[in-house]
């Protein structure tokens, strides 16, 4: 590993790396969106060429596919994958239950539907993901560019009534233009402070006009892997309710930080 890599990254890599040995042979695997999923990607394309490993990834946004492509990973469309066995992805935020806030890169509209497709999700992340209430992390909410500032305005007026601290959104930019996303549509960030009832708001959200998908998943992730600088990992596993600790042998593979640009 190159002495270089931030302690962040380091921690990134570790749960990237303990994530990808729950990929098996055959399996249909969900392939997430950011920087500690760019480094999954970068250890299962190492797996796929050391060890022959056959999988099928499905990205979730378009950066995903072209790195995902780029690694030599065998990539398909959701609709022609069908029911995926896996789906390993990052996170803004997670708390006890393992409910999360997605969707600080853009991309949680698929990385939801691909997750919500599959038969688990496992989430890896750095330390600082982890808190104990949701909503430190603005949420995104992803809204059909007609209309915008109504929607804005309606979703304002909702949180009034809500259990959440603060009630303000803004319109998400890229440089001087509004952001878009993959599916050409734009991103309202809610800064709510601390959300009381993420699984309330996570439905009533989806209810306002406009609203294509907000980023809290509720139920959908089953462990989350913590990495640490030091290549330790910690495995939150939603069914067992416990913590297990293991560590990752960091391998001398220069392939997987090769061109880090996501
Ligand atoms: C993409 O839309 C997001 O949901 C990311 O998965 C999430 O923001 C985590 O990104 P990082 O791994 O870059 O922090």
């Amino acid at each position: 590993m190159p002495a270089d890599l931030s302690p962040i990254d380091k921690a990134k890599f570790a749960a990237a790396q303990r994530s990808v040995g729950f990929v098996e042979e055959g399996m249909r695997v969900g392939l997430g969106t950011g920087s500690t999923a760019a480094f999954m990607v970068r250890a299962l394309a190492e797996r796929v060429r050391n060890e022959g490993l056959r999988i099928t990834g499905v990205p979730t946004s378009t950066r995903t596919a072209d790195l995902a492509r780029e690694l030599g990973i065998t990539v398909a469309t959701l609709d022609e994958a069908g029911w995926l066995d896996l789906t390993i992805d990052g996170t803004d935020e997670f708390d006890g239950d393992l409910n999360l806030i997605k969707g600080g890169g853009g991309a949680h509209l698929q990385e939801k539907i691909v997750a919500t497709a599959s038969d688990r999700m496992i989430v890896i992340a750095d330390p600082a993901k982890k808190v104990a209430q949701l909503g430190a992390f603005p949420l995104p909410v992803e809204v059909i560019r007609f209309g915008w500032q109504t929607t804005k305005a309606l979703v304002e007026e909702l949180l009034v009534s809500l259990d959440v601290l603060g009630q303000s959104a803004t319109l998400r930019m890229n440089k001087a233009e509004p952001y878009v996303t993959d599916e050409g549509n734009h991103i309202l960030d809610l800064h709510l402070q601390r959300i009381g009832n993420p699984r309330q708001l996570a439905l009533v959200l989806n209810q306002v006009p406009g609203v294509v998908e907000n980023g809290l998943f509720i139920d959908i992730c089953d462990l989350v892997i913590v990495g640490h600088g030091d290549g330790r990992v910690d495995l939150h596993d939603i069914a067992r309710g416990q913590v297990a600790g293991e560590r990752v042998a960091f391998a001398e593979s220069e392939n997987v930080f090769a061109d880090l640009d996501d």
